[in-house]
């Protein structure tokens, strides 16, 4: 079945542009169960690819000049595809224009301009990685059409490098990883380290389970100080406590490690180290006794980002403590943090019961409205026509 949204693309594209697109590529946003800030520490992820898409309409052109434009502003965003560059006038346009240059660099290609015309139903800002959805959709296009032969994991290091470079996001490979690699009813176990990515049975519907999104409206925005402070924080640590990166801590390590580090240092370090003990935690866990054995662990996580980490907001604390008072099985935040959405893994008969109490505990404490809905596991990228 072709999603609706392909025939507005084709159609956004050829009004804009003047002639039919080549093809639709579709990728989707994606929501992490459990493992945050783990990925830029070669540690271990579980997210999955959710039932939002964004979807881009591709064409060649002859000439080496590149536009972009989407159904989300009026802007046609133009380059010329020997002159990325991380120029703050490129706005949203910098995520196409990103992995462009980053699949020039990754493989070899004699790259033409293109035109690209966007369409999406992934919210922005909510956490859900609207803009790896853009990555990936025109990264797997273009690596068609250029021919570049780039495998999924290295057009998810494509979308990471031309985030980090050309947006200038210091992000890990955990978004772009769910969204190409991404199963129906599936979760991604991702190992950042050797990169190797497991597909995990979630089994939500069969234990008439929802995971629930509740976006908080607080923006974040990974470009800001929060995020690249976290990931230097962990690079000091592994430092200071003589390993490549955090991946090579256990538990057993945290004695020393606080020894060593300084108190808010050590605090970051034991968020990384416990997290990663998390996500094998919560595998061998779903595994053994399903979905509805993992609520502990991911209340625990939310405990170590709220309290060791500091990346949590009142929002998203609230959020996920009054799913729980009123019957999630477990809840936490997800992303990087500082605002976007908490998660709440919720029995379908108590959605409503969750729903409404969230709204009403905002309300009392005058926070902006939220938005909460119910998302499931869904296929990674794809080419659609
Ligand atoms: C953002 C980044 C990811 C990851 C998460 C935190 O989503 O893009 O790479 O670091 O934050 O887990």
């Amino acid at each position: 079945m072709i999603h609706e949204l392909v025939a507005k693309t084709q159609a956004g594209f050829s009004d804009l542009f003047g002639y039919e697109a080549t093809g639709v590529w579709s990728a989707p946003g994606r929501v992490n169960l459990i493992g945050e800030h783990t990925d830029y520490n070669e540690g271990y992820v579980f997210p999955f690819a959710i039932n939002r898409r964004t979807f881009a309409a591709l064409a060649l052109r002859e000439d080496s000049t590149v536009r972009v434009a989407s159904s989300f502003s009026d802007d046609i965003h133009q380059v010329d595809i020997a002159n990325i560059s991380s120029d703050a006038k490129n706005e949203w346009a910098a995520y196409p224009f990103g992995v462009a240059w980053a699949i020039q660099q990754l493989a070899e290609v004699s790259p033409s301009g293109f035109d690209c015309f966007i369409e999406s139903d992934v919210p922005v800002g909510a956490g859900l990685s609207s803009s790896a959805a853009i990555e990936c959709a025109v990264a797997l296009g273009l690596n068609e059409l250029w021919g570049a032969g780039l495998d999924r994991r290295k057009l998810a290091r494509a979308g990471q490098l031309g985030e980090n470079e050309i947006v200038g996001a210091p992000t890990g490979i955990m978004d772009q990883s769910a969204s190409l690699l991404g199963e129906i009813d599936h979760g991604v176990f991702l190992d950042c380290r050797s990169l190797e990515a497991t597909p995990i049975e979630l089994g939500f519907s069969s234990a008439d389970l929802e995971l629930l999104i509740i976006d908080t409206k607080v923006a974040h925005r990974l470009v800001d100080g929060g995020y690249a402070a976290r990931r230097a924080a962990c690079e000091t640590g592994a430092t200071e406590m003589g390993v490549t990166s955090l991946r090579d801590l256990s538990i057993e390590d945290l004695e020393k490690a606080k020894e060593i580090l300084d108190e808010v240092t050590f605090r970051r370090v034991r968020h990384v180290v416990t997290e990663n003990q998390r996500v094998l935690d919560t595998i061998r866990t779903l595994r053994e006794a399903g979905p509805t054995a993992i609520g502990q662990l991911m209340h625990a996580s939310h405990e170590s980002m709220r309290d060791d980490f500091e990346i949590s907001v009142d929002e998203l604390d609230t959020a996920v403590e009054t799913a729980i008072r009123h019957g999630a099985i477990g809840a936490r935040m997800t992303g990087g943090g500082f605002g976007g959405a908490a998660i709440a893994l919720t029995p379908i008969g108590k959605i409503s019961e969750v729903t409404l109490s969230i709204l009403a505990e905002f309300e009392a404490l005058g926070y902006a409205k939220p938005d909460i809905f119910a998302v499931s596991a869904a296929p990674g990228a794809i080419r659609e026509v």
